[in-house]
């Protein structure tokens, strides 16, 4: 079956997911956002690719870095940004999605940036501007559920790519709740593309899929084994939002086995880097003095993503 977020010309048309994209489709993604990463730093930030363009920001669930950034980098692009407060629209009196998202295009919608608790509900709404044939208006998937999140899996794979140059001798670590992650799926998947030397995910059994091997990673349950030597350390949040039923004995109990403390960072190549998506829970999977190191490049990860949302968003506009 093609692709959904292809066009018949192979051109992305939505960005729903990092699986199954071809490697110079991230590659030029990544170096698009190397050039708009410089015109952040220059005093008058703005590029009029997408000028008359409408952005629709949909958060259906909670963000600070992903909605806050997609809205800079849109205004960076010049293009009008709506972001629909979900809390006080429609939907909650009842209407679909897809009936929010008609009404939207017909306010002249060019792009929805949508993040919803449902995994495949960007996919959903790609499917429904098909068949109503508008094929002229993007999606990009925000985080759906556990399944993906595209543009974090790129700001990663572009703070990987600044720091250490090439993918093809790393060993990367993604260490915690892999389960309930959508971000460590496109890590994963990003890295295989890029070509990473090792990926590796530790965790407890209760919180790694029963068939994550089958991604092409190690598994590991001891975090000391599964750090040593990497280059990269990913970690991850508890996703308590997403867990049905108790799965840890307690927070105190995970810190003492996976919590990233400087003891434990100590293993890793002592060059290495640690990436957080965000949000932090100091004291539960990092440690403050692990987090506030030099070592932490969580911050550089927030600042490379309105960049690389800058690039998303107008390579789906065709620039
Ligand atoms: N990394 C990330 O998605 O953070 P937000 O939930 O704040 O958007």
């Amino acid at each position: 079956m093609p692709d959904p977020q292809l066009g018949a010309d192979g051109r992305l048309n939505h960005l729903l997911s990092i699986d199954g994209l071809p490697p110079d489709t991230l590659t030029h993604i990544l170096d698009t956002a190397s050039s708009f990463l410089k015109v952040s730093d220059r005093e008058v930030k703005k590029v009029p690719l997408l000028r008359g363009k409408s952005v629709f920001n949909l958060f259906f669930e909670n963000s600070t870095r992903t909605r806050t950034t997609f809205e800079i980098a849109a205004k960076r692009l010049s293009a009008d940004v709506i972001n629909l407060d979900v809390g006080r629209s429609s939907t909650a009196k009842g209407e679909t999605l897809l009936d929010t998202i008609d009404n939207l295009v017909a306010m002249h919608a060019d792009m929805f940036v949508v993040r919803h608790a449902s995994s495949g509900a960007p996919y959903l709404i790609a499917k429904h501007l098909r068949r109503v044939g508008r094929k002229d208006v993007h999606v990009i998937n925000a985080g759906d559920g556990r399944h993906s999140h595209p543009t974090q899996g790129l700001l990663d794979m572009y703070t990987i790519r600044h720091f250490k140059r090439d993918f093809s001798g790393l060993t990367v670590v993604i260490v915690g709740d892999v389960l309930h992650s959508r971000v460590a799926r496109s890590d994963i998947h990003a890295l295989r593309i890029l070509g990473a030397g090792e990926i590796r995910v530790v965790g407890p059994k209760t919180l790694l899929p029963s068939v994550i091997e089958h991604l092409g990673v190690r598994v590991f349950n001891d975090l000391a084994e599964g750090i040593r030597g990497c280059d990269v350390v990913i970690m991850l949040r508890l996703q308590n939002e997403r867990m049905n039923g108790a799965l840890l004995p307690s927070a105190g109990e995970y810190f003492q086995c996976y919590g990233l403390t400087p003891r434990i960072l100590s293993l890793a190549r002592p060059d290495a880097i640690v990436m957080h998506p965000g949000p932090m829970n100091r004291g539960v999977e990092i440690d403050s003095a692990v987090a506030d190191s030099p070592r932490a490049v969580i911050l550089s990860q927030v600042t490379f993503g309105i960049a690389v949302r800058m690039a998303v968003m107008s390579i789906l506009a065709g620039n």
